[in-house]
């Protein structure tokens, strides 16, 4: 064999996250992917040819700087072919004061004329829904594609847990990774923390003191904190018309962990089968994430509040999902 084979034969298949949409969050997560090194390809498409090639040519010419990924983009959605993640961006956003459900109809007829070209395109791919409601529109891909719920799924909680870690490690200090506190349910204003198993160090977060020995959170804090996690988008596209940037890099390091292998602990939402009694609605939950996808969701214990606090962000869903035929 010669030196020309065994290298063919070691180097291992280039990696490719493709991007549906080339909007501000479809050009974050693509910008994020570059940075970090998510992929050695990163491909963003979108309709408006012009737009997702001025992103994408925007972000290459910075890639020297980051991870040297190779950025392409543009309006024929071959650019999407062999992707091992597409990433969907594409559909209406939010406006300010507009809940998250509200484009549930709009973007699920999206979703229905896209998803087909998709798969056809990439057909081993790893689906994630970023697109909002981002999980009724994960049911509305998994019923359209057929695919097993391991691989269609949403970026869901993980940046809610994010700025959980975040807000909390505001408060007392700690570096936020090494935070572990989670928001589950749904994306969106039904979504909860779950701080029973809320920890720092093993030390669980309703027991932290400050150095003064004095609680860090009573109970109101706790909810404080959980409203400000979910009134963070409202704040954010009041104020800049949009949220981009944290889910970009949300998306981003959710699509490594599949590239990787990591087997990563993360709050995706995938379609649940009877979990604590909840089967065909798409929630948050703490979920392995590996080549596999989304390859299992664990029971985590849950004390009574928090257990009812999760049937009524099932509820919500399943009611929207009841309107739209889902
Ligand atoms: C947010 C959007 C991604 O929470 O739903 O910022």
């Amino acid at each position: 064999m010669t030196a020309q084979h065994v290298s063919t034969a070691l180097s291992p298949r280039p990696t490719k996250i493709a991007i549906v949409g080339a909007g501000s969050v479809g050009a974050s997560v693509a910008y994020a992917a570059m940075l970090r090194g998510s992929a050695q390809t990163i491909a963003l498409y979108d309709l408006a040819a012009e737009k997702a090639e001025a992103e994408a040519l925007d972000i290459a010419h910075g890639s020297q700087f980051g991870s040297g990924a190779t950025v392409i983009g543009g309006g024929d959605i071959t650019c999407v072919a062999g992707a091992d993640v597409v990433v969907i961006t594409a559909g209406a956003r939010q406006k300010p004061g507009q809940s998250r459900l509200d484009l549930a109809g709009i973007n699920v007829k999206i979703l229905r004329s896209l998803m087909p070209q998709l798969l056809e395109q990439a057909p081993e791919a790893m689906f994630m829904l970023v697109t909002n409601p981002c999980d009724v529109l994960t049911v509305a891909a998994q019923q359209i594609t057929g695919l097993n719920s391991s691989r269609v799924f949403s970026s869901g909680t993980v940046l809610d847990s994010s700025r959980l870690k975040f807000l909390i490690s505001k408060k007392i200090g700690v570096n936020p990774r090494s935070v572990h506190a989670r928001i589950i349910g749904e994306h969106g204003d039904s979504e909860f923390a779950v701080w029973s198993n809320a920890n720092i160090g093993g030390i669980p977060l309703r027991e932290w003191r400050g150095a003064d020995g004095t609680l860090a959170f009573t109970e109101a804090d706790l909810d404080a904190v959980r409203d400000e996690v979910a009134n963070s988008a409202y704040a954010i596209i009041q104020g800049k018309g949009a949220t981009n940037l944290a889910i970009g890099v949300s998306a981003a390091r959710i699509c490594e962990a599949i590239i990787n292998d990591e087997k990563a602990v993360l709050t995706v939402s995938t379609v649940l089968d009877d979990y604590r009694g909840v089967s065909g609605v798409a929630m948050s939950v703490p979920s392995v994430v590996g080549r596999g996808g989304v390859e299992r969701v664990l029971n985590i214990p849950l004390d009574e509040r928090e257990t009812l606090l999760f049937r009524a962000s099932a509820g919500q869903l399943s009611a929207i999902q009841e309107d739209l035929g889902l």
